[in-house]
């Protein structure tokens, strides 16, 4: 019997309808539209503005939005992964509210914490639920309301980041589509350059941690740049040279978008042209678990079945790797 592979067979993304500029940035904080995008590539993000909507409203919409592409009935979805690191609350977990929503009442769900590498990892353990015959329609969806995290009054990284959501659907095929290889790491010498100090159990929040700002994004931006590169280059050579493949054979690289600086940097150690990187950073900004699903929704006209497409992330922790895929539609 072949074997069962997992195929994306369906992408989509939700975008709130804000929208915050670098001139909007300029108002903000002491920052200038050429700064921002020669250092990073980015031109404006969208912000989720409602006070009562959370990470999990835009998670719902994307899923909404790929059931109905796809066809999918809600009762058939038999799990739900939700990458994120702004989860509505540290408990429930926000898959859990998503199924609830749109009544995936036969599904179960939990979320995966990886920083901007959580989707990846998501789509690779959810295609082990598929690969092993256990299941038929694993939902994967990485969504992030990165503006309830950021100080806008530091202008080294409010200037980044972006919300939104971003979902696909894993089906299983014997015709070979699908996930082939993945390579995943994490060290932990990288907590030291991005993290959030408050909130968890080493700092709960308290008058004192609000007051010291504890509760939003810190970064050291320098070495993680360099990190990501190394990170990324890495593991997209791993793909290459574990599965005997050139540039020439990978129709797409899809990098996570943390700065276009990095992803031509990677590009350009692996000899890999950027007409074929999958690039929407100057959109949407960085939106940490909804990346990578948000450029193969806007580049999926792009794909036809059979293509070679090669994910690839670098996030705090650190935490990377990277994934081969055979597109199936
Ligand atoms: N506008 C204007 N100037 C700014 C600025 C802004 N928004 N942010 C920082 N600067 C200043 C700094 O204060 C610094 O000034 P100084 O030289 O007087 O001290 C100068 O610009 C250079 O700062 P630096 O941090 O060296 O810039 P950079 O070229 O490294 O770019 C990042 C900063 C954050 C864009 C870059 O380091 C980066 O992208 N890092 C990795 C981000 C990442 O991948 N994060 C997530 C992983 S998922």
């Amino acid at each position: 019997m072949a074997q069962i592979k997992a195929a994306i067979t369906g992408v989509y993304g939700y975008v709130p309808e804000d929208v915050l500029t670098n001139q909007d940035l300029e108002k903000m904080v002491d920052t200038n539209d050429e700064w921002i995008r020669t250092r990073t590539g980015i031109q404006e993000r969208h912000l989720l503005k409602d006070p009562d909507k959370a990470t999990s409203y835009m998670a719902t919409q994307a899923v909404l939005g790929l059931l109905e592409k796809t066809g999918l009935d809600p009762l058939d979805i038999d799990l739900l992964i939700c990458a994120s690191v702004t989860p509505d609350y540290f408990f429930p977990d926000t898959g859990t509210l998503i199924c609830h929503n749109i009544g995936a009442k036969n599904s179960f769900a939990y979320d995966i914490q990886a920083a901007c590498s959580g989707f990846l990892f998501s789509a690779t353990t959810g295609a082990k639920f598929i690969e092993s015959g256990a299941y038929k329609n694993v939902v994967i969806v990485g969504a992030d309301k990165m503006s309830s995290i950021v100080d806008y009054t530091d202008r080294s990284t409010c200037i980044l980041f972006g919300d939104a959501a971003g979902a696909i659907l894993l089906q299983g095929n014997e015709k070979g589509f699908g996930l082939q290889d993945s390579w995943m790491r994490v060290d932990g010498v990288g907590a030291e350059f991005l993290h959030m100090k408050g909130g968890g159990s080493k700092n709960p929040p308290t008058h004192e941690t609000v007051d010291k700002k504890m509760h939003y994004i810190f970064q050291d931006g320098g070495p993680v740049y360099k990190a990501a590169v190394k990170g990324m280059s890495e593991a997209v050579g791993q793909m290459l040279d574990r599965n005997n493949l050139s540039p020439d054979d990978i129709r797409f690289v899809v990098p996570h978008q943390a700065n276009l600086r990095i992803i031509q940097a990677v590009a350009k150690m692996l000899d890999f042209p950027m007409e074929r990187v999958m690039v929407n950073i100057q959109k949407y900004g960085n939106t940490t678990s909804g990346t990578i699903p948000l450029c193969l929704w806007e580049f999926e006209d792009q794909l036809k079945p059979g293509d070679k497409v090669i994910l690839t992330s670098f996030g705090g922790g650190y935490t990377w790797g990277a994934s081969l895929w055979n597109w199936a539609y």
